[in-house]
């Protein structure tokens, strides 16, 4: 995985047909995803339970991309090699979910992936300040985590923060929670990369009709390239 600044379109299998998984993640890179987002809850950290390693696991082979892991789950540390052995590529664990993020973004390295690390709306970009030389990726929730579809909260002015924080350093930011041609622009802008869209992407489509998926990929990815001018 090389590093790039280049805006990369994320979508969150949380809206794909919970039936269909292998063949959603094809139709997603087929029409242009450049990484899929995988987002396990616990039903403890958020109110809702997703994905354990087998299932990650399961989605392994249909991956060709990047499988970036979203882990809404506390602890983490007991987890970390499971989802490793699963395949992720990045794992990201919330700052809010213990007093040790420092080590599990250790740890998240030692077991050979890229280390991320996420910020809830109400959690100010200095939590993950002395975390920056230990991360490769801070992803910034637009939304309280744990539901597809919410509203996307505005957090333009904490991605600024983390942009002029990051420097030269090779992390990504990424944005995650109701991405849309609509709200792509503003994150774009203050200086994020990555944007995960689960809802904006899966809308109207299907593994049958997949060139909507494409199209809607194509509409989150223009929105924000047109904001960098
Ligand atoms: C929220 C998840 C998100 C979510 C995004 O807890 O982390 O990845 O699925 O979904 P949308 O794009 O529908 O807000
Ligand atoms: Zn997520």
């Amino acid at each position: 995985m090389s590093f790039d600044r280049s805006i990369k379109i994320a979508p969150s299998i949380l809206s794909a047909d919970f039936a269909n998984f292998g063949a959603e993640i094809q139709a997603i890179e087929a029409q242009g995803a450049d990484w899929v987002h995988v987002d396990v809850m616990d039903g403890h950290f958020v109110p809702n339970l997703t994905f354990g390693p087998p299932a990650v696991k399961a989605f392994r082979p249909h991956v060709k991309t990047v499988m970036d892991v979203h882990l809404m789950i506390t602890p983490v540390d007991p987890y970390i090699q499971a989802y490793a052995d699963a395949g992720a590529d990045i794992l990201t664990a919330h700052v809010e979910a213990g007093p040790h993020t420092h080590r599990t973004m250790q740890a998240i390295r030692a077991a050979g992936l890229k280390a991320g690390v996420a910020l809830n709306p109400g959690t100010p970009a200095e939590a993950v300040e002395h975390l920056l030389d230990l991360t490769d990726l801070v992803c910034v929730m637009t939304v309280n985590p744990g539901f597809g579809g919410q509203k996307f909260i505005d957090m333009t002015d904490k991605v600024r923060k983390l942009r002029a924080m990051i420097g030269d350093r090779p992390v990504h930011i990424e944005i995650d929670g109701g991405v849309d041609p609509k709200t792509a622009p503003l994150v774009a802008a203050a200086g994020a990369d990555v944007l995960v869209a689960g809802s904006a992407v899966f809308k109207g489509g299907s593994v049958q009709n997949p060139d909507v998926y494409g199209q809607n990929i194509t509409a989150v990815r223009n929105a924000a390239e047109s904001a960098l001018g």
